[in-house]
């Protein structure tokens, strides 16, 4: 992984940035962009934009149909980023393993997505955490340091 090069960067630009990328890639399956306005961080801005993608590449291959929501907002000391898609869903067994390098449940997955996710945001002195979304499938939740 390349180090770190931590400059002042506008979220909702990255954000924006990565969705544009997944917006359009599957048919019936769109990506939305909440940002609070004015977010500027202290991060990476390659490296953000590509954890998010990571998530997003996830969250597209997971879902047959629907709207993935790519959300952020500030909270005390820190801002929380979501993403949250509308798909299969992750089981309880496997929420543990799936930062694990080359835990992979896709016959051609290398399993170092999330990995490299993991390590980005570590990386930022941040924490990220995978929930069930509602009323279905998943969210990844990452939170910086603000
Ligand atoms: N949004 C999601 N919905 C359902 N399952 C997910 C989601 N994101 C990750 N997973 C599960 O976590 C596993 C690990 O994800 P990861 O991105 O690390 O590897 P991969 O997608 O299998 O392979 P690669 O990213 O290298 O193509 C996936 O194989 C899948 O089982
Ligand atoms: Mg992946």
């Amino acid at each position: 992984m390349p180090a770190v090069h931590l400059r002042h960067a506008q979220l909702a630009d990255i954000l924006q940035q990565a969705a544009s990328l997944y917006g359009d890639v599957k048919r019936g399956v769109t990506v939305s962009v909440t940002v609070d306005p004015e977010i500027e961080l202290l991060m990476d801005p390659e490296q953000i934009r590509r954890a998010v993608g990571n998530l997003l590449n996830n969250a597209v291959e997971a879902t047959d149909s629907g709207e993935i929501r790519v959300t952020a907002r500030r909270a005390p000391h820190r801002v929380v980023i979501e993403v949250a898609d509308p798909g299969r869903g992750v089981p309880d067994r496997d929420k543990e393993k799936l930062f694990l390098p080359y835990f992979s449940t896709k016959g051609r997955g290398t399993g170092l997505g999330l990995a490299i996710v993991h390590r980005i945001v570590n990386d930022h002195d941040g924490r990220i955490s995978v929930h069930d979304n509602y009323p279905r499938g998943t969210r990844f939740e990452i939170e910086l340091p603000a």
